[in-house]
């Protein structure tokens, strides 16, 4: 499928700032040293610094203290180019590394002295000097230079997390890697890896083999399923080896990080139950599936299910020596279970009342195994329902109310609640954002979320674990977009889990993130763009005089825009924004933000003329109604970037209020057609299809949701070969300006025509 062209130069776009990430680590300015984030539990600094580069020496006397001081070593030598020594005497020594089990009551927390002589790190553990350090490397600046300061630190919370779904998209042993890394360096310490879901099974069974054969893999829907070359089908398969596992374990824990694996039950079980159809409560063969949403498909329960779901635990306790193993729970619609008459008979021979119950009863059975073998289950807070064994502990995602009752009951909690924690949800209205959900989770909400809630005493808030962000894959075809999903919301969500929540401050934290950026991109670390950009929004126009008024903005509120109007990118040195500029048509406005001299971000980019007055894309238009908003992107090409579009998929309609009609002839649209790849299960019946008056439906505008049709024009039953559709709506004579809502009739599933962009054509 060809690109229109503002998605291929995105794609260029996007290009040149990977490699740019890659080829020029450090590239322009080297990193200054400043506080760290999370911000440290206290802080006294003191007069004058010490000067590493002049005496670049390490002590570190003990195995783990060697190992800490190895691999900071290296991190330096990759960000600063200084080269530390390993000495054997601490006299002397530039940093010095040394265990103390006096030196601190937590076997995170350390103590960092900087002073004339040198910096010292204690810690009464391994762990403990690896986050001292993580503050040292913070601390030094580009000439190799320690400040004078005095930090004692230790976390709030023992548990700070990161899931990465890997079931819907999969990432690389060497991008897992890196994630890794960067969660180490943000002084997260729990990686909780979801293997297991409808859309495939991604962990290596050996007992099991068709579960990665046949549950790997999918058919992708739509366009992508097809390999245009051949006509053949082009599935999307992958899992990890156990000994990919294994190593992924191994470096995880070599930066004290402990991963939790999910098997998720008795849901999320389509991939499992498509491999091993025995496994499931109805009748007949399914295949691992290409949607998204909420399935039906459960695991039976029968002996020989309960069997097959210890055998894969015991090879997965093998893999992860993790006190804590998930077995998800989550999202269960319990209909297969009540249609199945296997289930039901069970159900009576159990004693057990209802599908409720038999989830906890199956849960229960998942707990009892788990402690006969050492560990600890933690479910997703649905576990809750029907009562649960008192050591079992629940992730509260659905809010923080399965935590708080969860905590009542004497549970273990740790939060990460959808509404807060879940990056796969859009961080601000940029157009440029990736395939989401567009319930926007900005930075400063993520800083924002206490995962203590007031309404629990002393006792109970003692159950709350930490905190724990999510990143759902659904969207996330490639690493690029996990990366921009996290990246910076995890340098909010670090500072939650460890810093004390007196010393948390929003606009202090955005003070300290531009050394963040710097240091994400030496490391490599392609962070969203979207929060840094500029914004540019059209106050007024005259399209008599040919005029515009525009505004500039960023959407964390910094200041510092430069910009330019003469189609060079702005330095520096640029004019700096300080009200709307008025300009004749055609402008093209650039624009960037400078902290310290110095761009967050690539330049901003819009051209003005009297066209695209008259012109928006989807993502500059609001929903009619918002039920159900996703970002979602096009089925084709297979490889590659694709167009994305902004659709409510209960309610496709697109609004585009006060819309100038003076002198309007027609309205035209350019729209897409994307699978409609959703199980909305019992919300489906929410999903509204106008009536078609034609053999293939119509494009419709009505002036105002529920008000008359002004324009239609009947669709085709195919798009374009490009993929997309242009039709023309004649308008009848018109002035002023109207709301705009713009739709299809007619139901297109198992696709669904999406808009892409609208223009007012003057007569
Ligand atoms: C979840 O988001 N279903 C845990």
């Amino acid at each position: 499928m060809k690109l229109p062209h503002r998605h291929a130069r995105r794609l260029q776009l996007a290009a040149a700032v990977i490699l740019l990430a890659i080829l020029a680590p450090v590239a322009a300015r080297p990193l200054p040293g400043s506080t760290p984030i999370p911000i440290p539990a206290t802080l006294q600094s003191g007069q004058g610094r010490y000067e590493l580069h002049v005496n670049p020496t390490v002590a570190a006397r003990s195995a783990p203290a060697a190992r800490v001081a190895r691999h900071f070593a290296d991190l330096v030598q990759r960000t600063h180019g200084l080269t530390l020594q390993t000495i054997d005497s601490e006299h002397g020594a530039g940093v010095t590394y040394t265990l103390d089990p006096t030196a601190t009551s937590d076997d995170e927390g350390y103590v960092l002295d900087i002073d004339d002589d040198g910096a010292r790190i204690l810690a009464r553990d391994e762990r403990g000097l690896f986050y001292g350090a993580v503050t040292l490397w913070q601390l030094l600046d580009a000439e190799g230079r320690l400040p004078a300061v005095r930090i004692e630190d230790a976390p709030r919370f023992g548990w700070r997390g990161l899931m990465l779904d890997s079931a819907r998209h999969m990432q690389s042993v060497e991008e897992i890697k890196h994630l890794l890394d960067a969660m180490a360096l943000h002084k997260l310490n729990v990686f909780h890896w979801h293997l297991t879901d409808d859309q495939g099974w991604r962990i290596e069974i050996k007992r099991y083999p068709r579960l990665t054969e046949v549950g790997g893999c999918r058919i992708p829907a739509g366009d992508a399923g097809t390999d245009p070359a051949t006509g053949q089908t082009r599935p999307y398969c992958g899992h990890y080896t156990q000994a990919q596992i294994r190593e992924i374990v191994a470096y995880a824990a070599e930066r004290h990080i402990t991963v939790v694996p999910e098997i998720d039950m008795p849901g999320h079980a389509q991939a499992a139950v498509a491999a091993y159809p025995e496994l499931g409560t109805v009748a007949g063969e399914t295949a691992v599936s290409n949607e998204w949403g909420v399935h039906t498909y459960l695991f039976n329960v029968e002996e020989d299910t309960f069997g097959f779901l210890e055998n894969v635990l015991t090879e997965v306790l093998a893999l992860f020596p993790s006190a804590y193993i998930h077995v998800g729970g989550d999202e269960a619609v319990k209909d297969q279970w009540q249609a199945s008459e296997q289930v039901q008979a069970r159900m009576r021979a159990l004693g057990v009342a209802d599908e409720t119950q038999l989830q906890a009863y199956f849960i229960s059975r998942m707990e009892r195994f788990l402690s006969a073998h050492g560990r600890r289950l933690i479910g997703w807070d649905e576990i809750l329902e029907g009562g649960l064994p008192a050591d079992a502990t629940v992730m509260s995602w659905r809010g923080i109310e399965g935590g708080i009752a969860a905590a009542r009951q004497g549970h273990d909690v740790v939060m990460s609640p959808s509404s807060d924690l879940y990056l796969d949800y859009l961080q601000t209205d940029s157009p440029n954002e990736l395939p989401g959900r567009p319930a926007t989770i900005p930075l400063r909400q993520v800083y924002a979320f206490e995962p203590v809630p007031e309404a629990l005493d002393a006792s109970q808030a003692r159950h709350v674990l930490g905190v724990q962000a999510n990143v759902w894959t659904e969207h996330m075809r490639d690493y690029a977009r996990v990366q921009h999903a996290v990246f910076p919301r995890i340098a909010a969500l670090a500072e939650t889990g460890w810093s004390p929540a007196d010393r948390r401050d929003y606009d202090d934290f955005l003070v300290r993130l531009p050394a963040q950026l710097r240091r994400y991109r030496a490391l490599g670390i392609a962070y969203a763009q979207t929060p840094f950009e500029v914004r540019m929004t059209v106050e007024t126009a005259d399209r008599g005089t040919g005029t515009i008024e525009v505004a500039l903005s960023n959407p964390l509120g910094y200041d510092g825009i430069g910009y330019t109007t003469d189609g060079e990118d702005p330095t520096a040195e640029s004019p700096a924004y300080e009200a709307p500029l008025v300009r004749p048509l055609p402008a093209e406005v650039r624009a960037r933000v400078f902290v310290d001299g110095e761009a967050l971000a690539d330049a901003s980019v819009q051209r003005f003329d009297a066209a695209s007055l008259l012109r928006r894309s989807d993502e500059a238009l609001k929903m009619c109604t918002g039920a159900l908003m996703l970002r979602l992107e096009d089925d084709g090409p297979a490889d590659g970037d694709r167009a994305r579009f902004n659709v409510d998929i209960f309610n496709p309609c697109w609004q585009w209020d006060g819309a100038d009609l003076d002198g309007i002839a027609a309205v035209q649209v350019r729209a897409g057609r994307i699978p409609y790849y959703f199980q909305l299960h019992h919300d489906e019946s929410n999903r509204k299809f106008r009536t078609p008056k034609s053999a293939h439906g119509e494009l419709e505008i009505h002036a105002g949701c529920d008000g008359e049709l002004l324009a239609s024009a009947p669709l085709p039953e195919h798009p374009d070969a490009d993929g997309f559709i242009v039709l023309d709506a004649a308008l009848p004579e018109q002035a002023g300006t109207r709301d705009l809502c713009i739709t299809f009739t007619g139901d297109t599933r198992p696709t669904m025509w999406v808009l892409d962009e609208v223009r007012l054509i003057p007569r």
